[in-house]
């Protein structure tokens, strides 16, 4: 079975969907230990109520070197072969990256690669799109960019706000983050020159 290791900042609702996929027995793997950089994340007791090893690193507390060999370590002696970034608010250094190509996942709330970055849903808004979605894509050196795994589309409405954008876009990222989790444990992703093909 694939272990698998997820970074988070925040709710943790992606990592909700993740648990949730795999008790109902949709995604073979096993959630060995869930990082957060914030020692109060939704995450962290979301892990810590289904008997996943939870760890807070404060990166307060050391240099970003440090902090990723401290998450590499951990990564390690759990033996994670895949690295999901979920709500992980913090850009990973080309080092860390090197240290799991097209092994680290993320999910971000629109249809990269446009809007890139923080509040996303309301950039979708503020420029006008009828479309936006989510991507799960592979992480490389830069911000939301990587070879695109899977997509989601949803409609933008004229009465939406950014809240109740962010809430349909966020039903479709907690479907799709396990589907592409599950295409990896399954073999089926290749990666060909900075693009990524799913195996039948
Ligand atoms: C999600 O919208 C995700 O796409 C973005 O950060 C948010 C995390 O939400 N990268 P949650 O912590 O999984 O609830």
């Amino acid at each position: 079975m694939l272990t698998i290791g997820v970074l988070a900042s925040g709710r943790g609702s992606n990592l909700q969907s993740i648990i949730d996929s795999k008790q109902v027995g949709e995604l073979p793997v096993e959630i060995a230990v869930v990082i957060s950089d914030k020692s109060q994340a939704r995450a962290l007791s979301r892990a810590r109520h289904h008997g996943i090893k939870a760890v807070h690193i404060d990166p307060g507390a050391c240099t970003d070197r440090e902090f990723e060999d401290k998450m590499l370590e951990y990564l390690h002696e759990y033996g994670v072969e895949l690295v999901v970034m979920a709500g992980f608010m913090r850009l990973l250094s080309p080092y860390f990256i090197g240290n799991y190509r097209h092994r680290i996942m993320n999910i971000h709330p629109s249809l990269l690669p446009a809007f890139k970055g923080l509040n996303a849903q309301k950039q979708a808004l503020d420029y006008g799109v009828r479309y936006s979605g989510c991507t799960v894509h592979f992480a490389d050196e830069g911000m939301d960019s990587g070879p695109i795994i899977l997509q989601a589309v949803v409609p933008v409405k004229q009465t939406d706000t950014e809240e109740s954008l962010s809430q349909r876009i966020l039903k479709e990222e907690h479907r799709l983050y396990p589907r592409a989790i599950k295409l990896f444990a399954g073999g089926k992703l290749e990666v060909e020159q900075g693009k990524v093909f799913i195996k039948d």
